[in-house]
C-alpha cells in the first residue's frame, strides 16, 4: 500500500485549500470541496474494505453508489487542510443503500463531510448526466461576486451579461453564463436539488448573499471557472460607480464566439 500522504488527489486537496484561502475566498470553515476518485488510484493507497465508519448521507444518493470522494470536513478551516489533511478532508464511499457513507479515511476528531453535502452530491449527479467526465464541485464566498450579488439584479441573462462585457475572457471560459439561485437556507436538500438543477445547464452557479458553486474535469477546470467569474465581478465592482466610457459590446462578443467557436447563450445577447 502507498502512503497516503503522497496521494496526487491529496496533494492536489491540500493545494488547493490553501491556495483558496490564501485568495481570501473561504474565510473560517467557508467553502467546501468534494473530489470524485478513481476507485483503482484510490485502492492505492486505502484499503477499501475497511470502513471505519458510516455517516448518514441525509439523502438518497443511490445513483452514485459505489462511488468514492474526497471531502472536505463540516466546520473546518481551509487554512489548516494542509496542514493536518486527515482531520480536516475525509474520504467517503455511498454504500449501496444510497442513504450511508463509508467513511476510508479521515475525520479522524469524530468530524463529518460538510454540511452541504447535498448540494454537492446532488450536484455531481446532475453534471455526471451530462458531463461523465466531471469530477469536481467546488463551493467557495469569493468577496467580489459576493458583492455583485448584493447590488447587481439576479437573473441569469442580466447577471451573465455583465460578467461577459467587464473582461474579454470572460464569454470565452463561460460561453454558457452563469447559474443564479435567489437566497436560500444553506447546507438543506432544497438548496442541494435547486443548485443540481441548475448544474445540468451552467458550470457556475451564484448563490445570492452566499457565494458560487462550479464544477469540472479537475481542479483547474472548477477553480478557473470561480477564479474567472471573481475576476470579472471584481471589475465590476471597481468601476460600476464610475462613468463607462469603453465596453464590450454584444457584436464584441459575437465576435469573439465566432474567434473561439463558442457553444454561446444566443439568446443572453441583444442581437
Ligand atoms: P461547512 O463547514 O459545513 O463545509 O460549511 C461551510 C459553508 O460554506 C456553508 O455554505
Ligand atoms: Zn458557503
Amino acid at each position: 500500500m502507498k502512503d497516503i500522504m503522497t496521494a496526487p488527489f491529496l496533494i492536489e486537496m491540500m493545494q488547493t485549500t490553501a491556495n483558496m484561502y490564501r485568495l481570501g475566498y473561504d474565510e473560517r470553515n467557508g467553502g467546501n470541496i468534494s473530489y470524485m476518485l478513481d476507485p483503482a488510484v484510490a485502492g492505492e493507497y486505502l484499503d477499501l474494505n475497511k470502513v471505519i465508519r458510516t455517516i448518514p448521507t441525509g439523502f438518497d444518493a443511490k445513483a452514485l453508489a459505489g462511488k468514492i470522494f474526497i471531502v472536505t470536513g463540516t466546520g473546518k478551516y481551509f487554512k489548516n487542510v494542509e496542514y493536518d489533511p486527515e482531520n480536516n478532508l475525509g474520504i467517503i464511499r455511498i454504500a449501496e443503500d444510497g442513504v450511508t457513507a463509508e467513511l476510508l479515511w479521515g475525520y479522524r476528531d469524530g468530524g463529518r463531510f460538510t454540511s452541504e453535502l447535498p448540494a454537492h452530491l446532488m450536484s455531481h449527479i446532475a453534471r455526471l448526466s451530462v458531463d461523465p467526465d466531471n469530477k469536481i464541485i467546488m463551493h467557495c464566498h469569493p468577496d467580489y461576486t459576493l458583492a455583485m450579488t448584493q447590488v447587481h439584479e439576479m437573473n441569469e441573462r442580466a447577471i451573465t451579461r455583465t460578467l461577459w462585457k467587464q473582461m474579454t475572457e470572460s464569454i470565452v471560459v463561460f460561453p454558457e453564463g452563469v447559474g443564479v439561485l435567489p437566497w436560500m437556507v444553506c447546507g438543506t436538500n432544497a438548496i442541494g436539488e435547486a443548485t443540481a438543477e441548475k448544474m445540468k445547464e451552467y458550470r457556475i452557479v451564484l448563490w445570492t448573499l452566499h457565494g458560487i458553486y462550479g464544477c469540472g474535469k479537475d481542479m483547474d477546470e472548477a477553480f478557473g471557472l470561480i477564479e474567472t467569474v471573481e475576476k470579472a465581478a471584481k471589475m465590476y465592482m471597481l468601476t460600476a460607480h464610475l462613468p463607462n466610457v469603453n465596453t464590450i459590446t454584444d457584436q464584441n462578443l459575437v465576435d469573439l464566439a465566432a474567434r473561439f467557436s463558442l457553444n454561446y447563450r444566443k439568446d443572453f445577447l441583444d442581437i
